[in-house]
């Protein structure tokens, strides 16, 4: 990870959860980290936290339902530090939202977030990337094992489809990349259960979502922050593609 120590990171969804595990994780390795999500006051707090350490955390508040907020926060990237070097796309959510019985807003709102707000900014990274020079840059995709196979529970569906959708917009984004006889790596990490926000804010229903963290041992957000980062301390010519990590307790 030496190498990547002074340079620039961007991680979207990060006052909670596993954005905030990986914030801590590159600042620790020496890297300015742009944190951003609608809660600017837990970004803030994280920068306090870690005040002492390496690197250094940089809050921006930033709706990923809005190509305005994202334009403004990479117009500021680019005047302020120079660029991004890193970018993980890590904000997602999940509404309980059945494909025959859901409201339409909840299936916008994931789609707004999950799929264009991630193609937006993975587009917008890798723009500043080349402009800078950075042929080593790294783009990483969150998505889940629910982009990988459907279970039967009507209140993910939808999130899953757009967890489907990651899994294609990966192999699509490194298609083009490689079409541009560009070196900067991609990386799709796709969880299990890991205990963070997710299944409160999903559930809205907090003795549900407590019972589902209690349902097993899960995994928790350092776990998926360890995957970044071994993935991101490669070597340059190692691509590594897929990261699949389910609790060992998991069954589907
Ligand atoms: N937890 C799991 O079991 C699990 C499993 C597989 C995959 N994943 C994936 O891992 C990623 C992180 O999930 P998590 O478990 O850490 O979830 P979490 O604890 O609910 O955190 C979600 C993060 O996304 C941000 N976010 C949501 N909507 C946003 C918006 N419109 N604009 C900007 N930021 C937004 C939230 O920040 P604000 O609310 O402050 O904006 C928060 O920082 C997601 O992509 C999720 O799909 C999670």
């Amino acid at each position: 990870m030496e190498r990547w120590a002074g340079r620039v990171a961007l991680v979207t969804g990060a006052s909670v959860g596993i954005g905030a595990a990986i914030v801590r994780q590159l600042v620790q390795n020496g890297m300015k980290v742009v944190g951003c999500s609608r809660n600017i006051e837990k970004i803030e707090a994280l920068k306090t936290e870690l005040s002492s350490a390496k690197g250094q955390v940089v809050p921006v508040r930033c709706d990923l339902k809005n190509e305005q907020d994202i334009m403004d926060m990479f117009t500021m990237i680019k005047r302020d530090l120079g660029g991004v070097d890193v970018c993980v796309n890590n904000a997602g959510l999940a509404h309980a939202a059945p494909l025959l019985s859901g409201e339409t807003k909840d299936w916008r709102e994931m789609v707004d977030v999950n799929i264009i707000g991630l193609t937006i900014c993975t587009r917008e990274a890798v723009k500043q990337m080349r402009e800078k020079g950075a042929n080593d840059g790294h783009v990483f995709l969150l998505n889940s094992m629910s982009g990988h196979r459907v279970i039967p529970s009507p209140n993910g569906h939808f999130y899953s489809a757009t967890k489907f959708a990651v899994t294609a917009l990966g192999d699509g984004i490194r298609n083009e990349l490689r079409e541009m006889k560009s070196q900067i790596r991609i990386t799709s990490i796709s969880p299990g259960l890991v205990e963070t926000e997710f299944a409160y804010r999903m559930q809205k229903n907090d003795d549900k979502a407590k019972a589902l963290y209690e349902s097993i041992k899960c995994l928790q957000a350092d776990d998926i922050a360890d995957a970044l980062v071994y993935a991101l301390g490669a070597p340059a010519h190692a691509q590594i593609h897929d990261i699949l990590i389910r609790p060992t307790d998991q069954v589907s």
